[in-house]
């Protein structure tokens, strides 16, 4: 398939904080609290066991400080589920079990805190993540359980939230099963929601941080349709069909990038190029992308998009697409017939929307035929497009 020869030759990563790590040592039985003034808790690195002497080395028993190979595997995971995304978080040796049972063993912890949206929820109430339209909610952490005795304790009789020690481990798990990649997520924080309760007879809540991200489209670099060279998928064809190396198709690349630029998934095949640059030949697309971080909208048949800047900035489009290219997207009570063509899209659709939008602080455009040039009538259509604010020059 040619689509597989699509793949990414760059990848940028946007790192452009610098994150403050903390680093906590705790011996032994000790309570190790890490705990952020602003932001939430997001854990770098965990050691659990002894790697050598000098550390933690008030034991007793200086036998005990011998072993400087012990070391939990799974203590990362263990500690991060249970912190990640509270304010506060306190545990002891009781989360991991134990590596090496004739040492006397200390946590080490790195972490950090993140600036997010923390929301705590009582047992049996609502909870609502929201994030910008455009944007995607990306969990930092979950906890349900009680460990301490200062929340969701109004009202509630003394002996319910004695119990400090209770939390659900699958918690983070299924808060991001139910809400990745949304930009909204409504649930209610009960016991049945995380399987178990996970101790009866205490009032429990939902402790969580999430932030927002904006999702990442498809942004097309160059791209080569044709022939350049002997090797490349050549495997097992005639040399005649791979002796041309100087075949390539000109505007290869705004084919490609007018019909997946903005695009969060995109799929083609040679038919996008149109007429075809030496038939003889055995041809491949080649083609490098990076993935932008943007808006991202998508607008079934006759609903409306709208794009949001700030005021002072501008709307930079990357890309508009309308049509249908998959049967999964605006398929909500459209009849079975009308999503079956699944290789419609109007060419012109970015040049449609950028005369209107691209330039503006804000902008609503409706997704229907008449603004668009007809791609193929028969079946139930789809906007999908992608921009940037930028603050004009
Ligand atoms: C708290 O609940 C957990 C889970 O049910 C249980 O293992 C633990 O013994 C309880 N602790 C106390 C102090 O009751
Ligand atoms: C869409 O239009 C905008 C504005 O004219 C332009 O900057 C962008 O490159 C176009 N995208 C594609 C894929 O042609």
């Amino acid at each position: 398939m040619l689509s597989s020869l699509l793949r990414s030759a760059l990848v940028l990563a946007a790192v452009c904080c610098l994150t403050y790590a903390e680093s906590v040592i705790t011996c032994g039985e000790k309570i190790q609290r890490l705990s952020c003034d602003q932001g939430v808790v997001s854990v770098l690195t965990v050691f659990y066991g002894r790697k050598n002497r000098q550390t933690c080395e008030e034991a007793i028993d200086k036998d005990k400080l011998e072993n400087t190979e012990c070391s939990k595997t799974g203590a990362f995971e263990a500690l991060a589920n249970r912190c990640n995304g509270k304010k506060v978080c306190e545990v002891d040796k009781e989360i991991f079990s134990d590596p090496c049972p004739e040492t006397y063993k200390y946590i080490q912890t790195t972490y950090t805190c993140l600036p997010a949206h923390h929301v705590v929820a009582c047992e049996d109430s609502e909870v609502k993540l929201s994030c910008d339209s455009g944007q995607t909610i990306a969990l930092i952490g979950a906890f349900y359980g009680r460990t301490d005795r200062t929340t969701c304790i109004y009202g509630v009789p003394d002996g319910q939230f004695n119990n400090i020690t209770c939390s659900t481990p699958t918690a983070n798990q299924v808060v991001t099963e139910r809400c990745k990649g949304k930009s909204n997520c409504n649930f209610h924080a009960k016991n049945s929601m995380f399987g178990d309760d996970p101790c009866k007879g205490t009032y429990k809540y939902l402790e969580l941080a999430y932030m927002c991200k904006y999702h990442r489209v498809v942004s097309v670099l160059p791209v080569a349709y044709g022939r350049t060279n002997r090797q490349t998928c050549s495997e097992g064809k005639p040399s005649g069909q791979v002796a041309n190396t100087a075949c390539s198709q000109s505007g290869a690349l705004e084919a490609l990038a007018n019909r997946c630029n903005g695009k969060i998934v995109c799929e083609v095949d040679k038919m996008i190029f149109g007429a075809d640059p030496c038939p003889d030949t055995h041809k491949y697309t080649q083609t490098t992308y990076k993935c932008l971080p943007a808006h991202h909208v998508f607008a079934c048949e006759l609903s409306t998009a709208e794009l949001i800047c700030d005021s002072g900035q501008t709307i930079a489009l990357i890309g508009a697409f309308y049509g249908r290219t998959d049967r999964t997207t605006c398929i909500y009570g459209v009849p079975d017939g009308k999503f079956k063509d699944i290789t419609c899209f109007t060419p012109t659709a970015n040049q449609t929307v950028a005369e209107r939008c691209h330039g503006k602080s804000s902008c609503t455009f409706h997704a229907k035929k008449s603004k668009f040039e007809e791609p193929c009538r028969e079946t139930s259509k789809y906007m999908e497009l992608a921009y940037k604010c930028e603050c004009p020059l």
